[in-house]
């Protein structure tokens, strides 16, 4: 009998929904090939429902979550809504509740794709930057005294355990150990890079650098470099060849994947995964709901394609998520632009050249 998945659709806000309909096409012409069942669920969380409802998740919802083999979601968002609301009630609470503590967010410069850097090629801009989902100021540990008055007082916590740091850590060498450049055969090695601010938040750098070399003398074959963030941020302009798999906290990491996103042809074409290996793991386009864009066919649909190759290999169909992610990369060259609307081809046609190459 095929082997068989349960995904949970969340098709979200704005363009959500358009961009994941190609995304779910593709995954069908790739279930069909390679001889797999994915059996789709969809929910509606997000603006519209929290509008017409009041609720964000239901517990219910949350434990139902729980249950599938992964979710694919869209965007989550409404401009009507006030900031935070949909972010802390909807995608932190799933990214925490499900303990997706890893968010992994690869910087690839797909072929035909035009870089904002000049003269950058896609061997240039190929490397993927491991955020810490869960912990950092995300916490939301903190406060506001005497609100509203002259006096006012806030404190916004950066907080981080042992625990959280070690197995984001753990999973960032093991991922240099089976994805870095050299095990691709494009590199002379396999490097991980800690990206933090060691020069001013020392007691961050403390644990950090405690936990990077206590778990990186288990990867000799790991190299093990460290940049300040800012000068990161530098980098990964002037020189991004110079990466292979960088391991950042939270903030940080929230911050430098959409310079990475910008470097690699902006928000069409970056996908990410919120991550748990031992349990639930969501994977998304990393643009938003692009509400000036919605219901008209123009968005580019190729950042949730590449999420659903990600959401393939995490349920352990690699060859099929190789294969999708080869398909964009036959695609991309054929499209005048990743911009909306400047694509040269509708969103729905996007996706029939990716699914059609498969
Ligand atoms: C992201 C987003 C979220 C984050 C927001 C919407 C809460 O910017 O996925 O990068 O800060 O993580
Ligand atoms: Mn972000």
């Amino acid at each position: 009998m095929a082997k068989g998945y349960k995904i949970a659709v969340l098709p979200g806000d704005g363009t959500g929904p358009e961009v994941i309909a190609e995304g779910c096409k593709v995954l069908d012409a790739a279930a069909q090939k390679f001889g797999f069942k994915l059996e789709r669920h969809v929910y509606d969380l997000g603006g519209k429902r929290y509008l017409r409802t009041g609720e964000t998740v239901s517990d219910a919802t949350l434990a139902e979550l729980k249950t599938f083999d992964a979710i694919y979601l869209g965007a989550i968002g409404d401009p009507s809504i006030k900031p935070g609301i949909l972010e802390k009630g909807v995608l932190l609470r799933l990214r925490f509740e499900l303990d997706q503590y890893v968010n992994l967010r690869p910087a690839k410069l797909y072929p035909g794709v035009k870089s904002p850097l000049a003269g950058k090629r896609p061997e240039d801009i190929d490397y993927t930057i491991i955020r810490e989902n869960c912990g950092g100021l995300y916490t939301g540990m903190g406060g506001i005294s005497r609100k509203g008055t002259k006096d006012a007082c806030a404190v916004q916590n950066m907080v981080y355990t042992y625990g959280q740091v070690a197995r984001c850590m753990r999973y960032a060498f093991e991922y240099a150990r089976k994805h870095g450049k050299k095990s691709r055969g494009i590199g002379p090695r396999n490097t991980l890079a800690m990206v933090l601010k060691t020069n001013v938040l020392t007691y961050m750098a403390d644990l950090w650098n405690e936990v990077f070399e206590e778990i990186g003398a288990e990867y000799p074959d790991v190299t093990r470099e460290y940049y300040h963030v800012d000068a990161t941020c530098l980098y990964m302009v002037n020189s991004p060849e110079m990466f292979d798999v960088i391991v950042t906290e939270n903030m940080f990491g929230d911050i430098i994947t959409d310079l990475a996103a910008a470097t690699q042809g902006g928000l069409g074409v970056a996908a990410g995964g919120n991550i748990n290996p031992d349990g639930v793991s969501m994977f998304e386009p990393i643009g938003g709901t692009a509400p000036m864009w919605t219901g008209k066919n123009a968005i580019n649909p190729i950042a949730a394609i590449g999420a659903g190759a990600m959401l393939l290999r995490a349920l352990g169909e690699e060859p099929a998520g190789n294969a999708v992610e080869a398909a964009i990369a036959k695609t991309t060259p054929k499209m005048k632009s990743q911009l909306a609307n400047e694509m040269g081809f509708t969103t729905t046609q996007v996706g029939d050249l990716v699914a059609e190459t498969l």
